[in-house]
């Protein structure tokens, strides 16, 4: 078991990791609230998982409980499902004391977040977080949020909860692609801030449970000094800004999240080596690491306007510059903010060679394929 305290502006808060804590989130929660009622916020294919358990420790702590579970999937992350979880609290005549408990993955946690923040002008909020990429990323820092026709995450609050409790043996049931789907998030962690953490994924000494408690201490050490991510969080952007680029490019149909991140960190590298940043042999090692995890290493075939107009829309929320962030080596980053005359020619470079490798790796399939030789 271990536990991290946050320390924000707003509250301070705990954050357990421990095996076995979806069974008893009753006890806790009995110490997080005046309330007698709790409303479990999921989504199905989760519920048909955990639900039970979870309401049976909460009703056994003397809380009334009740529940509701929307849609798996990002596609359900918008103001219809919101307006059903509104309904959903007000049935089960939840007050301001009482809790809301976000139980599944970055999309439950950012939509029952964000309804918590607001229902009644916020009611307590407990994340409980099952997939590797919530337990990893979007349980821990505040922010919530749902999508728009017009944007992802385009509406939402920062909202601290009173809680997070991760049970890493729940992602003993998550598919092999969603588990590398958030290892992409937790190799980035190593990349910028671990470089212990990187090699003992790579020597595949790191058992789940020791990787998730190493990646929520860096996030909730960085979120602690930058809580409304103006400064420090910017280094959790490493591999994002051509990451995001190539999801917005390939209109979120194609990769993951965490399988575009992985693109981006090594396209990273490439813009750090150029700048004279970052050394040559930490893409390599990051190729490897990639690879062990079966993400993907290469661009998709689209065309650089396309990926240089997503890079703008992405940068208007920053302002002038465009905050590049860079490896000096594993374990350590920096930010470089560039001008648009800087970044512009230097993703082009960039973006061309990797659309160069990408079809030498097709080349290479194709005669694997037919009969040649071996892909490495
Ligand atoms: N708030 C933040 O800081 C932050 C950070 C990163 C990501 N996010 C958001 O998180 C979302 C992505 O999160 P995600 O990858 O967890 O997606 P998700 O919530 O859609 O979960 C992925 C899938 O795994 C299933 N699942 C979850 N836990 C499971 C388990 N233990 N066993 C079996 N199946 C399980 C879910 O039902 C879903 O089908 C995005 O909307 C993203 O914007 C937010
Ligand atoms: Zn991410």
């Amino acid at each position: 078991m271990s536990e991290i305290i946050v320390r924000t502006s707003s509250k301070d808060y705990s954050i357990r990791i421990q095996n076995g804590l979806l069974e008893q989130p009753g006890r806790y929660a009995a110490r997080l609230i005046s309330g007698r009622r709790v409303a479990v916020i999921s989504d199905e294919t989760v519920a048909e998982l955990y639900l039970s358990p979870v309401l049976k420790s909460f009703y056994q702590a003397g809380f009334k409980t009740a529940s509701f579970a929307m849609p798996a999937g990002e596609a359900h992350k918008n103001i219809r499902t919101l307006e059903r979880v509104y309904e959903a609290l007000y049935a089960a005549e939840l007050t301001r004391k009482d809790l809301v408990v976000a139980l599944g993955g970055g999309v439950v946690g950012d939509l029952a977040g964000f309804a918590a923040a607001t229902y009644q002008r916020g009611v307590r909020l407990l994340q409980m977080p099952t997939s590797l990429m919530a337990q990893v990323d979007s349980s821990v820092g505040g922010k919530t949020a749902i999508d728009m026709p017009f944007g992802k995450n385009m509406v939402g609050a920062f909202y601290q909860p009173q809680a997070v409790l991760i049970d890493p043996l729940a992602l003993r049931t998550l598919p092999r692609e969603r588990l590398a789907d958030g290892m992409a998030e937790v190799i980035k962690y190593g990349c910028i801030k671990d470089a212990e953490l990187f090699s003992k994924i790579e020597q595949q000494r790191a058992d789940l449970e020791w990787m998730v408690d190493r990646s929520v201490r860096i996030k909730a050490a960085v979120v602690r000094q930058d809580e409304y991510d103006t400064g420090e969080r910017m280094l959790l952007n490493f591999g994002h800004t051509l990451g995001h680029a190539i999801e917005r490019a390939t209109e979120y149909t194609q990769y993951t999240h965490g399988e575009a991140v992985a693109i981006g960190m090594r396209l990273a590298c490439r813009l750090g080596e150029k700048l004279g940043v970052t050394p040559e042999a930490v893409r390599p090692r990051l190729t490897r690491l990639l690879k062990q995890w079966r993400l993907p290493l290469h661009v998709p075939p689209v065309e650089l306007s396309r990926i240089l107009a997503a890079v703008g829309a992405d940068k208007k929320h920053l302002g002038d510059k465009l905050n590049l962030i860079l490896l000096t080596q594993i374990g350590e980053a920096v930010i470089r903010p560039l001008t648009r005359e800087e970044y512009e020619p230097l993703i082009a470079e960039v973006w061309t060679e990797a659309l160069a490798e990408t079809a030498a790796d097709g080349r290479t399939a194709a005669a694997a394929s037919a009969g040649g030789g071996s892909v490495q």
